[in-house]
């Protein structure tokens, strides 16, 4: 194994082959991409995504044995194996459309690699796709009776974004899916080598490739569960005077339970795990599994539940009305220590404040330009983006609180309240503030799961 081409660098690609070229100094590593800005980026130091610690390993290797290229086709005849990362995102139109996956990009990639390359291949998915989709690409790979030979593995990403870097070095599990053939075991064999030089090998999970496309779905399919499981018991909270952050450490406590993504919230947001729970909904139905569809389906509806119940909240505690008021959201992230936005809570939040007719001051320390994107067709005179949490603050009704980013902890919020307009109320739809504090400055604190802490009642 002298090469390895990675076909799309985006938040998978960029990171997963940055830490595979700093622990594999003899691998020569190209990623490419037809996105030529984003390839611009990752050769500048001003990378296309932000990632705590991305920036350091690229230096490290960049140039030396990490390269990034739009060329896609004369990257693939010399490369040994390829990872293909490319974004596999929900259908838009047609049969399946909202649900399944769509896979143009993704076929796409297969059709180029089964053109262009000149001896045999291992091809690597990495995007998250749905089961028995290796089985397809194997059967476009294997269309022509001569030339190259293929075995496509299904070696499945569990990084999460703002903890990428730390998660590709010290993974819980590297999952490979390959066919049980002696070809296939060889170059899962050989995939499985390049993970050794830096991951345990108790690690490294081998599985038929079937199991490892339903594991990664399973798995964003279990974590999005939990969080709207804990999100449709704060609306229980809320109505019955318990108190959402208790349960959870109740209920953490359990050893079976256990305490993470238990925290109550405004939602899960991300690229993947609404989109790949409808692929799950999608292949059930297809399966004539309905009742088991149904099932995961609730889990996305409570997720859009508990952002519409969140700017309920904010109407009905203001008074009935949000129009002409000045709303401060502080961070738009679907998370903290990244500036991805996809599906993030904030952008449905925004769009209904905005349908509201409020004024909607946004400020996120890394989300903004993204941000600016994801709600360009809305009227502009009713939005501004601000990096300045204070500035945004200044003449506004209310503050909500969408991002779980630290720094939020540490604003003067006393220098905040006495900059707003009164009675100010502050929304943490984190549950990442002292609300006791807030309370005591004059907030009114409306929080998830919990009572309010009102100076109105
Ligand atoms: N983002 C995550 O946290 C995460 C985690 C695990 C798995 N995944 C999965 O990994 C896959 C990629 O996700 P991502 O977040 O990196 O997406 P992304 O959109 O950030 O990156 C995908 C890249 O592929 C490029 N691309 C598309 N078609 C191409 C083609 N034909 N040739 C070359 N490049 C092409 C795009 O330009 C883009 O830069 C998805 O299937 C996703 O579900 C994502």
């Amino acid at each position: 194994m002298k090469k390895i081409l990675c076909i799309g660098a985006g938040y998978v690609g960029g990171p997963t082959m940055a830490v595979i070229a700093k622990h594999c100094p003899e691998l020569e590593i190209v990623c490419v991409d037809i996105n030529e800005d984003r390839i611009r980026a990752w050769q500048s130091d001003d990378l296309p995504i932000y990632e705590p610690g991305l920036l350091d390993v690229v230096q490290q290797v960049r140039g030396k044995n990490l390269f990034f290229s739009t060329d896609i086709v004369g990257n693939i005849p010399d490369a040994d194996l390829i990872f293909v990362s490319v974004n596999t995102p929900t259908k838009t139109f047609g049969q399946g459309a909202g649900r399944a996956a769509d896979l143009q990009y993704w076929e796409k990639t297969a059709r180029q690699i089964l053109q262009y390359s000149r001896s045999d291949t291992i091809v690597v998915e990495k995007s998250t796709l749905p089961v028995r989709t290796a089985e397809a690409m194997h059967r476009i790979l294997d269309s022509r009776s001569s030339g190259p030979k293929f075995e496509v593995l299904s070696n499945p990403e569990f990084l999460a974004e703002g903890t990428a870097i730390a998660d590709l070095e010290s993974p819980d599990r590297v999952l490979i899916g390959g066919p049980t053939t002696p070809a296939g075991q060889k170059a899962v064999e050989a995939l499985a080598a390049i993970y050794r030089h830096w991951v345990p090998a108790e690690k490294i999970l081998t599985t038929n490739v079937w199991s490892s496309e339903m594991s990664k779905l399973a798995a964003n399919a279990f974590l999005a569960q939990r969080v709207s499981s804990i999100n449709s018991l704060s609306a229980l909270c809320e109505a019955t005077d318990a108190d959402i952050t208790e349960v959870s450490r109740a209920l953490g406590m359990d050893r079976r339970i256990g305490g993470r993504f238990l925290q109550a919230g405004v939602g899960f947001g991300g690229s993947c795990f609404k989109k790949d729970i409808l692929n799950l909904v999608y292949l059930c139905e297809h399966y004539g599994l309905h009742e088991v569809g149904a099932y995961w389906q609730m889990v996305v509806e409570i997720n859009h539940y508990q952002q519409r119940r969140f700017v309920h909240r904010m109407i009905q505690s203001m008074f009935n009305t949000l129009a002409g008021k000045r709303i401060a959201i502080f961070g738009f992230a679907f998370k903290a220590h990244t500036s991805d936005t996809r599906e993030s809570p904030g952008i449905e939040i925004c769009r209904e404040l905005v349908e509201e007719h409020a004024q909607v001051v946004i400020h996120d320390p890394k989300a903004l330009e993204n941000a600016a994107k994801d709600l360009h067709d809305l009227p502009q005179k009713q939005l501004v983006f601000e990096s300045d949490p204070y500035r945004a603050a200044e003449g506004a009704h209310a503050i909500a609180l969408l991002t779980d980013w630290p720094q939020f902890q540490t604003l003067d919020y006393r220098r905040i309240f006495q900059s707003m307009v009164q009675p100010a109320f502050l929304f943490d739809g984190r549950n990442l503030l002292n609300h006791a504090d807030l309370f005591e400055i004059g907030f009114n604190v409306y929080s998830i799961g919990k009572r309010p802490l009102s100076h109105l009642d």
